[in-house]
């Protein structure tokens, strides 16, 4: 019997994403450089469905029904480059390459451009969910052509998470539209992570309270608006009590924070589009910061503290934080989202916010209850320019900004770093603020460019002969 998809790469990703589809009653050709691997995993798991073992690229392509489906789990980079390089001239017209790999939506562009060129379609699919959400039902981000999806569409929507029976994967966009949308996920999936780790940082250092008692805090936060995956598994990580020092697991855990780098991805392709994603590349930077290990050591002599006795924090300092921490969070969605409008202005892309939202709502990292009401704001109506702006949300964050202040104003008086939660506090200050210092940025860039500037009250482009009588003229427009 002639396999319905090919799985080449079976580390845990490729070979979860391979026992999903076995396990939904796809027949699987499964291959990897080392047999072993792929021995293994018969031998663990072959009775969950039908597997075709393969030894070859040869042997794996030849097994498939066409068009055939053969999906790379590999590492991102040249690893996928190589293993194109080995399928292309096994392959037929209308055949269609998957990478699911964590991938450069510009490699994934130039990848898909190439093999247009053969004949061959190349989906780049983002896949969020981690080892568990690959077996039990990622959220699934497909790119690639629209023809592509209607013959693989089907099988991801099927192996995928669901959330109210309905599929967490939707065609994206083109090209590489699916690993954009990942790669923002990721950078999301960052800020969402140190906006928790800033209120552990402050109920620890500013209330004292303990990892335990805040695991169970964070429990309850997870009932509230704040429900989501990151907050649940919070809540037991800092239950974890390390089995031979006996201390909270979080305390024997070296502080650096690691990064494969979608989130310092999103960053830069923010700053290539313009997009000012601060509290996510806050979040980037605060992984950065943290691994400076040396320079951290010297600074615990070098750098004085200067902070303020503070006796008495705000009356409800925990919900404070609670609320700060929503509102923060909801500056990163906010600003993930404006970043994708961006980006499908730029590279062309149809991108649907409210199919996004909703395919986020189960099986990725940043599941979480809030993004239902997500959905919900850029379905209904006219879209919000800003998610800020949707009636629920800037209800919401208005409710929550004095709390946010009091917070920030704490953390800054007692010494306690919140670059997410003080920059998204100066993202949302900055959107509403009626006038901005960016006029004396431009007196300035004036002043020794010649960059000229725009009137309030007047159309046209001027400058002021600064170096002259410093009277003001008309000019050509240079920015
Ligand atoms: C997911 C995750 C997953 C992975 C990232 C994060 O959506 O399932 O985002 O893709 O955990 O690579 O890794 P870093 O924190 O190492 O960048």
């Amino acid at each position: 019997m002639l396999a319905n998809i090919g799985v080449t790469g079976l580390a845990v990703m490729g070979a979860n994403l391979a026992r999903n589809f076995a396990r939904n009653g796809y027949t699987v050709a499964i291959h990897n450089r080392s047999v072993e691997k792929t021995d293994a995993l018969l031998e663990a798991h072959g009775e969950e469905g039908n597997f075709v073992r393969t030894e070859s690229l040869e042997e794996l392509v030849n097994s498939l029904e066409k068009p055939r489906r053969v999906l790379i789990m590999v590492k991102a980079g040249a690893p996928v480059d190589s293993v194109i390089e080995q399928l292309v001239p096994l392959l037929d017209e209308g055949d269609i390459v998957i990478d699911a790999g964590n991938s450069h939506f510009d490699d994934t562009r130039r990848r898909e451009a190439s093999l247009a060129e053969k004949g061959l379609h190349f989906v780049g699919v983002g896949v969020s969910g981690g080892e568990e959400g690959a077996l039990l039902g990622p959220s699934i981000m497909p790119g690639g052509s629209r023809e592509s999806y209607d013959a693989l569409g089907p099988m991801l929507e099927k192996i995928s998470a669901k959330y109210d029976g309905e599929a967490c994967c939707r065609w994206i966009g083109t090209d590489g539209a699916g690993h954009f949308v990942k790669m923002v996920h990721n950078g999301i999936e960052y800020a969402d992570m140190q906006v928790i780790g800033e209120a552990f940082d402050l109920l620890r250092h500013a209330a004292g309270i303990e990892p335990a008692e805040q695991a169970a805090i964070f429990a309850d936060w997870n009932k509230t608006e704040l429900s989501s995956y990151l907050i649940e598994i919070t809540a037991e990580v800092l239950a974890q009590v390390d089995a031979k020092t006996e201390k909270p697991l979080v305390d024997v855990i070296v502080d650096s924070a690691g990064q494969k780098g979608t989130g310092r991805w999103t960053v830069i392709s923010a700053l290539e589009l313009g997009s000012p994603v601060s509290g996510i590349a806050e979040s980037v930077f605060a992984r950065g910061l943290s691994s400076q290990r040396e320079q951290r050591a010297v600074a615990q002599t070098a750098l004085s503290a200067g902070v303020e006795e503070i006796r008495d924090l705000p009356a409800d300092f925990v919900e404070d934080v609670r609320q700060a921490l929503f509102a923060s969070k909801l500056v990163s969605y906010a600003q993930g989202l404006d970043m994708l409008s961006s980006a499908a202005g730029h590279y062309n892309w149809d991108l649907k916010l409210d199919e996004i939202a909703s395919l986020w709502r189960a099986g990725c990292i940043i599941r979480a209850r809030l993004l239902d009401e997500i959905m919900k704001a850029y379905a209904d109506g006219e879209a919000p320019k800003n998610l800020l702006f949707a009636p629920t949300f800037s209800r919401v964050i208005a409710d929550a900004v004095p709390a946010w202040r009091r917070v920030v104003s704490t953390a800054v008086r007692l010494g306690i770093p919140v670059p997410v939660f003080a920059s998204s506090l100066s993202y949302y200050d900055g959107l509403r603020r009626d006038r901005l210092p960016a006029a004396l940025t431009q007196g300035l860039r004036d002043y020794f460019g010649a960059h000229t500037y725009q009137r309030v009250d007047q159309e046209g482009t001027f400058h002021t002969l600064w170096s002259g009588d410093k009277s003001e003229i008309e000019a050509v427009d240079t920015h």
